[in-house]
């Protein structure tokens, strides 16, 4: 049974009136967005280091510049859903206190290592590619500060998609063995990639809630569906074969059937045993670490210049 604030707030959210930090919401409400904006967060700083992998090895200085901005952009989505998700009376601290000790998640799509130039290209197309399409909706949702926020986010995900389509254009224009590393590269993101939209209807947990209250606009398997369908028509223009025997245009249904993604793969990615989790967390913990000095220098600066004042 809602009570009398949860219908008027239901009302609110059914006649499409965004809420607001000060305004009334529901605890679980707010728990639900700490949780999905947090990990969204965690996510994009994550995220900087597969690609942080090639910045040294980029074949060109135009390449290279490229890489580096869209990894900044990557660090500023961080930041820009950490102050989202601090609206909602979370600290900053306490949301990397839990990336840092494992206890939270970020995308599993980060877990795997990228092993050559053409990761680059594929990560840009098919991972920023997907990220679009779960996020253009996110634009719409019902909390007034992360569908803002979501907005820029992205604009600059469309560049990044961009950038990895044309590095695989490239390849696939390239010798054979260059086309052979964008065939690679497809082969190990592509099921990766329809994970990153999250485990089917029949067992998302949080889905039928979020629905509700207009947090989440499509279910998972209806984007995953429109990743398909997006992106098939993209790998044939570059000649590559999607990894997938199963996959076929069903024209009844005027969608692109596919195969059964590998849930257990996904499931012990989850649990931390991707292949590269435990690399991921230690490098972040690292980074943190080697910052200290600097934090602690800024909060030194702040408290003398206090003295000064008060003197
Ligand atoms: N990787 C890691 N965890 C996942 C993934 C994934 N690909 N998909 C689902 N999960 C987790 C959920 O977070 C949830 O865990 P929790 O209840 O412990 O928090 C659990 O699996 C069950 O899934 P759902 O019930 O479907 O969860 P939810 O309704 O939150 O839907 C989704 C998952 C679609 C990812 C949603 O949270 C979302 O849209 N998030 C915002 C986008 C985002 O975070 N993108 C990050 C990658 S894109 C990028 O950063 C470039």
């Amino acid at each position: 049974d809602m009570s009398a604030e949860e219908r008027a707030f239901q009302a609110r959210i059914d006649d499409g009136i965004r809420i607001e930090p000060k305004d009334w919401m529901p605890e679980a409400y707010r728990k639900t967005l700490i949780r999905q904006i947090s990990q969204h967060a965690h996510s994009e700083i994550v995220g900087q280091l597969p690609e942080g992998n090639w910045v040294t090895r980029a074949p060109t200085l135009k390449r290279k510049s490229i890489l580096l901005a869209k990894i900044q952009d990557e660090a500023g989505h961080g930041l820009y859903l950490y102050s989202a998700a601090e609206t909602l009376g979370v600290s900053r601290d306490e949301l990397l206190q839990a990336l840092h000790s494992g206890k939270a998640k970020y995308s599993s799509i980060f877990n795997y290592p990228t092993l050559s130039w053409a990761d680059m290209g594929a990560i840009g197309w098919l991972v920023d590619g997907s990220a679009i399409i779960n996020q253009i909706p996110l634009c719409r949702c019902s909390y007034g500060p992360y569908s803002r926020a979501m907005i820029r986010v992205c604009k600059e995900e469309s560049f990044h998609a961009r950038q990895g389509y044309d590095i695989m254009l490239a390849l696939c224009n390239g010798t054979a063995e260059q086309k052979a590393m964008a065939q690679d590269a497809l082969n190990r993101w592509w099921w990766p990639s329809l994970m990153m939209f999250g485990p089917s209807d029949a067992n998302s947990v949080n889905s039928a809630q979020s629905t509700q209250w207009r947090i989440k606009l499509f279910s998972n398997d209806e984007l995953r569906q429109r990743m398909v369908d997006q992106t098939v028509p993209q790998a044939e223009f570059l000649g590559l074969t999607i990894p997938d025997p199963d996959l076929k245009w069903n024209a009844e249904r005027g969608h692109y059937d596919f195969g059964e993604i590998d849930w257990a793969e996904f499931h012990a990615v989850l649990q931390g045993n991707g292949p590269c989790n435990r690399e991921r967390l230690r490098t972040r913990v690292k980074a943190w670490d080697d910052g200290q000095w600097f934090r602690d220098a800024l909060v030194a600066h702040a408290e003398k210049h206090a003295t000064d004042k008060a003197a």
